[in-house]
């Protein structure tokens, strides 16, 4: 999705006028699909992660509440809390100017119902600056959505593993493999949109039912292992970089391996340092 273009650093011959940015809205993301152009959203959780990725041009920014897992070292995200998610999601904002920042609401600050949410979603959109919100599951959640975009807060929906619900289902595994469970994924997915959500993440589901809800509904799916058919893409900043350790889902594919070139460079600091190479007269007042 080409919403906008840095102007780049070529000097000579003079460049073509570039566009002004300007910063991207919900709309712009569903007349996205229906060009059929796909998209990418990525999370971030800090000012320079984000203003990296704004610069870019990615066109939403997610401070997910896979926060509480890859940043504060939780083993899952029922613990963060609200207040964790404003403090992240403010330093987000101040960094991005032009993509559409999304706060995840954690686990226990929305699931009482509409009011509870409108209070959460409300501190979110005026404390941290975020433009919208994410909430996880459908039933209930479907008026909570509906409460929150009549009175003005654009609502990014969340189906399939929410990892909220992990001890739910038992862990994080693989959700609507059955037709039972693909048709009610579906259900939510068109109520969801029927109530005004403007994306809705579909998170570990077998791709004919990510291919499914997103030929059904009008609005942009974004998955996370939910197969190549979605309108747009998320990943994790830490799996997307190769910064995460240990076993990684099936679905995260990293595009650098950060952990080797942060490795590599941290050694060759405390190498230079322990042989007083480091600092040299160039960095030396
Ligand atoms: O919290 C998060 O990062 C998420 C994404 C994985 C979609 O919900």
């Amino acid at each position: 999705m080409s919403v906008h273009v840095s102007p780049g650093a070529a000097a000579s011959p003079p460049p073509t006028p570039v566009p002004p940015r300007r910063p991207v809205n919900i709309h712009d993301l569903r007349a996205a699909k229906e060009r059929g152009e796909k998209f990418t959203m990525v999370t971030a959780y800090d000012y320079s992660s984000a203003a990296l990725l704004d610069e870019l041009g990615v066109p939403v920014l997610l401070v997910g509440d896979s926060l509480g897992m890859v940043v504060l070292g939780y083993d899952s995200t029922v613990p963060v809390t609200l207040d964790e998610m404003l403090h992240h999601t403010r330093a987000v904002a101040r960094g991005a100017p032009n993509a559409i920042v999304v706060g995840d609401l954690p686990f226990g600050t929305y699931q009482d119902g509409p009011s509870q949410a409108l209070a959460s979603a409300t501190r979110m959109l005026k404390e941290a600056g975020a433009n919208a919100v994410k909430l996880e599951g459908g039933g209930p959640m479907v008026e909570v959505t509906a409460h929150l975009v009549r009175t003005g807060i654009p609502v990014m929906g969340h189906l399939g593993l929410t990892p909220q619900s992990v001890n739910q289902f038992g862990g994080f595994k693989v959700q609507g493999r059955d037709d039972a469970a693909a048709q009610r994924l579906l259900d939510d997915a068109v109520d969801l949109a029927e109530a005004g959500a403007f994306a809705i993440v579909l998170e570990c589901v077998p791709s004919e039912v990510g291919e499914r809800i997103t030929a059904a509904i009008d609005i942009p799916t974004i998955g996370i292992g939910a197969g190549p058919d979605t309108d747009a893409q998320v990943l994790v900043w830490h799996d997307l970089l190769g910064l995460t350790s240990g076993r990684l889902p099936r679905f995260v594919k990293p595009y650098a391996d950060l952990r080797a070139e942060i490795g590599a460079a941290i050694k060759a600091f405390a190498s230079e340092v322990a042989d007083g190479e480091y600092p040299g007269p160039e960095h030396t007042y």
